[in-house]
């Protein structure tokens, strides 16, 4: 079965067209320049690049899905006349229309994430459903960024098999979460941030030590060249908590402090030391409640998803852990499943639909931007 998925929850708009968990066509038209100057993402200016750039992301897919998916060699032959992604309207109203026949479904990511960012991808969701007479599937963000580690390319690969019961760990810009993933669309969340995200905890930090947005990739980068070592010894915040919730506000606080105590110059010459303990002290906070999540549940085998699981040294302590457990991990295998994406929403999607969790009625799929798995 063929879905054709949307997410436009923050600032990615994203389409794809998937297969079960093959990814047949994927398009991501990123915002981060548009967001960059300010900081952090802006939902007006969100909003506004979802709308001027959806049409031409499903385009791309459309074309993507022409050239290569597997319907390549039964299109009819106007379809292959013209496959140029620029081309006139009626050119991409001519291919959406082709590629709708083999769609079975649409899938949408229903939240969480930005109200405003979320309504156009459920707006355009709707209108293709309806135009096309297809069912809907809503889907939650969270699930699938969860799905992305098990995303298989168009030739089926890897082929990695499900092992559940898994102990997700996501951790991205807007979340971070420890969840119970039971079963095929089956979860249980057991912790979660009381205050900031890790990612965006690391956003705020690169941003106060001018490193621009996002700042994951950055500190990754320059606490590297130290050796990823802890200079500074900055606080593991909910440690002794005895519950598996984060929390990051104070790490930012204590870094704020000690940040400017620091003299113009040592700001600068201390940078990769600064960063290098942020990152320790963000990663250390959710190795330790990863490592008590695993002592509750009894659950070895693991999953790592979102933004920050791009990180090589996350990823590095995450495999120590296993090996010295017993158990297993998974990580999205390719690059583009790491961030926000539309193709981990296709694969949900498809869970989803074999328990035929489809949406009766198109009039109450609303936005939900707080939304819980
Ligand atoms: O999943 P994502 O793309 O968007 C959200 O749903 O939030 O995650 C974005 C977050 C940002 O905070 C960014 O700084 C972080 O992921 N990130 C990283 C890395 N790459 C992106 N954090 C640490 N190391 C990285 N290499
Ligand atoms: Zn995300």
């Amino acid at each position: 079965m063929y879905i054709l998925a949307i997410d436009t929850s923050c600032d990615e708009t994203a389409v794809a067209i998937t297969e079960g968990r093959k990814v047949i066509a994927n398009g991501i038209y990123s915002q981060i320049l548009i967001h960059k100057k300010w900081g952090g993402v802006v939902p007006s200016l969100a909003k506004r690049a979802h709308q001027e750039r959806i049409d031409s992301v499903i385009d791309e897919v459309c074309v993507k899905f022409l050239k290569t998916g597997p319907v390549r060699n039964l299109l009819p032959t106007n379809a292959r006349q013209d496959l140029r992604v620029v081309g006139n309207p009626s050119d991409s109203a001519t291919r959406l229309s082709n590629v709708m026949e083999y769609i079975d479904a649409v899938a949408v990511t229903q939240g969480p994430g930005l109200a405003m960012a979320l309504e156009i991808g459920i707006e355009k969701a709707k209108e293709l459903s309806k135009t096309y007479k297809k069912k809907l599937i809503p889907v939650n963000h969270m699930e699938g960024h969860i799905y992305s580690c098990f995303a298989q390319n168009s030739a089926g690969k890897p082929e990695l098999n499900f092992s559940f019961p898994y102990l997700a760990l996501l951790v991205s810009g807007g979340h971070t979460e420890l969840v119970l993933f039971k079963d095929n669309v089956e979860y249980k969340v057991l912790g979660a941030t009381i205050d900031d995200a890790a990612g965006e905890a690391l956003d705020k930090a690169g941003k106060l030590m001018g490193l621009g947005y996002p700042a994951g990739p950055a500190i990754e980068r320059l606490a590297e060249e130290v050796g990823n070592k802890d200079f500074y010894k900055l606080p593991r915040p909910m440690r002794q908590s005895g519950d598996l919730n984060f929390s990051f506000s104070g790490l930012k606080t204590a870094l704020l402090y000690l940040y400017r105590d620091l003299s113009v110059e040592e700001k600068s010459k201390k940078l990769k030391e600064l960063s290098s303990s942020f990152q320790e002290a963000v990663f250390d906070s959710l190795m330790i409640k990863t490592r008590k999540a695993i002592e509750k549940t009894g659950v070895k085998n693991l999953v790592v998803a979102g933004g920050v699981a791009a990180n090589q040294y996350l990823r590095k302590k995450m495999r120590i852990l296993v090996k010295e457990i017993g158990g297993t991990i998974e990580f999205p295998k390719y690059k583009y499943l790491n961030g926000d994406n539309a193709a981990m929403i296709g694969i949900a999607a498809y869970f989803k639909a074999q328990k035929n969790m489809y949406s009766e009625d198109l009039s109450k799929i609303e936005r939900v931007p707080r939304m819980e798995l």
